[in-house]
């Protein structure tokens, strides 16, 4: 018996476990001090009214001879697939039903969807990125090759016409850093991957911090993206899914290679490896996508934005370099007096008692910055802030 020796090439622990280690032994050995969690993204908004109550008519829908589901079609019921392609064409980009494939999170998906790639490939990862990208590939054993992410070019780095790679990773709006691409900036991709044959594995669980018109939502905004893109996005930041789970990825139709549709290699992998997300689950869902619930989610978004600007200000009012904070939760900031990430994190919980999350964890350029999420409640991110800036004034 082998096992995969690619895991030998992994870092001991996933990132948001290794904090939350430091964070357990913090606590037993202060337990009187009262933290404050920003540092993983998760969502602290309750599920909204309109999710609630489709969860609990299909729970009890469930019960009853007539209504009870047992499998459902592996890549999502068409009543939710409907939905989500009408709020896809809401931003003009024009999906078929059977281009969505339904699934319990981005976060599995970006990593099973390599299944259908050869292991030959040269994956190209931003530095600094969402870690899931970068561990996924090891365990497969793929060269991985990074694209710079950095100040000089605000974190959003682009093509050029000498950069060759098969596969390429982009999160736009950003995780880590909030940075969000342009119009502009998502066609040179686009561009760069039909001439290079190549293929964007397009990361958009962010979108819906967006609030600029002139950015794009989904890479299929994008002219000429169904043939070189999948995108992956999901209700988790969206709607307070993160308990929940529920995302989903678009496989367009015209994505061939080798005479292979990509669309049909992932609907066999999925029927394959996944039995679909419960009916209940796909039915809280749908009630996202209503107007009414549309309304609901946004006041959640909006919430968040609020704290975001809390964070963003505090930064801009004490002279740090920061990015993010406006078409996304998350805040990226220069750590103070030129600190190293653990250094800063360390420091920040040990006098402060804030969590977040060292941006080295999301790759080498990383090193020297730090995270913060917006998904806190509103006191505590005051609160937060207060402590942060009573902690700059003694270093
Ligand atoms: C994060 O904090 O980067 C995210 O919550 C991770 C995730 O969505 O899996």
């Amino acid at each position: 018996m082998k096992i995969n020796e690619n895991y030998k090439n992994l870092n001991e622990s996933y990132l948001f476990s290794t904090i939350s280690s430091k964070v357990m032994e913090f606590l037993a050995n202060n337990p009187d001090r009262e933290l404050i969690r920003l540092g993983i993204g998760d969502v602290t908004r309750p599920l909204t009214k309109s999710t609630v109550e489709a969860l609990a008519s299909a729970s009890c829908a469930m019960g009853t001879q007539e209504d009870f589901h047992g499998y459902g079609p592996e890549q999502g019921y068409s009543f939710l697939r409907e939905k989500i392609k009408e709020y896809y064409l809401k931003n003009g980009a024009n999906l078929r039903i059977d281009e969505i494939f339904v699934s319990d999170g981005a976060k599995s998906d970006l990593g099973n969807i390599l299944d259908i790639f050869s292991t030959d490939n040269l994956v190209l990862i931003p530095n600094p990125v969402y870690p899931v990208y970068v561990d996924t590939n090891i365990m497969a054993g793929r060269r991985i090759m990074f694209l710079d992410a950095n100040q000089q070019n605000n974190f959003l780095p682009l093509p050029d016409e000498n950069l060759k790679a098969d596969i390429v990773y982009l999160c736009s709006p950003n995780n880590p850093t909030g940075a969000a691409y342009s119009r502009d900036d998502l066609e040179k991709w686009v561009n760069w991957a039909i001439k290079n044959e190549a293929v964007i594995l397009f990361d958009a669980a962010y979108e819906c911090f967006i609030s600029d018109k002139n950015l794009p939502k989904s890479i299929f905004e994008i002219e000429g993206a169904k043939k070189c893109a999948i995108e992956f996005c999901s209700l988790s930041k969206m709607a307070g899914f993160t308990g929940t789970r529920l995302g989903y990825t678009v496989v367009p139709t015209a994505l061939s290679f080798d005479n292979m549709s990509l669309n049909k290699m992932w609907l066999r992998r999925q029927t394959t490896k996944f039995n679909g997300v419960p009916y209940i689950i796909q039915k809280g869902a749908e009630a996202v996508f209503t107007p009414q619930g549309q309304r609901e989610i946004l006041e959640n978004i909006n919430y968040y934005k609020i704290n975001a600007k809390v964070i963003a200000d505090t930064m801009a009012d004490n002279n740090i370099w920061h990015t993010g904070g406006i078409h996304s939760p998350y805040i990226w900031f220069k750590c103070p007096n030129g600190m190293q990430s653990w250094e800063f994190f360390d420091y920040m919980l040990n006098s402060i008692a804030v969590v977040g999350t060292p941006g080295i964890g999301f790759g080498s350029n990383g090193e020297g910055f730090f995270r913060l999420t917006a998904f806190g409640t509103y006191e505590k991110t005051v609160e937060a802030m207060k402590r942060f800036n009573g902690m700059l004034r003694n270093m």
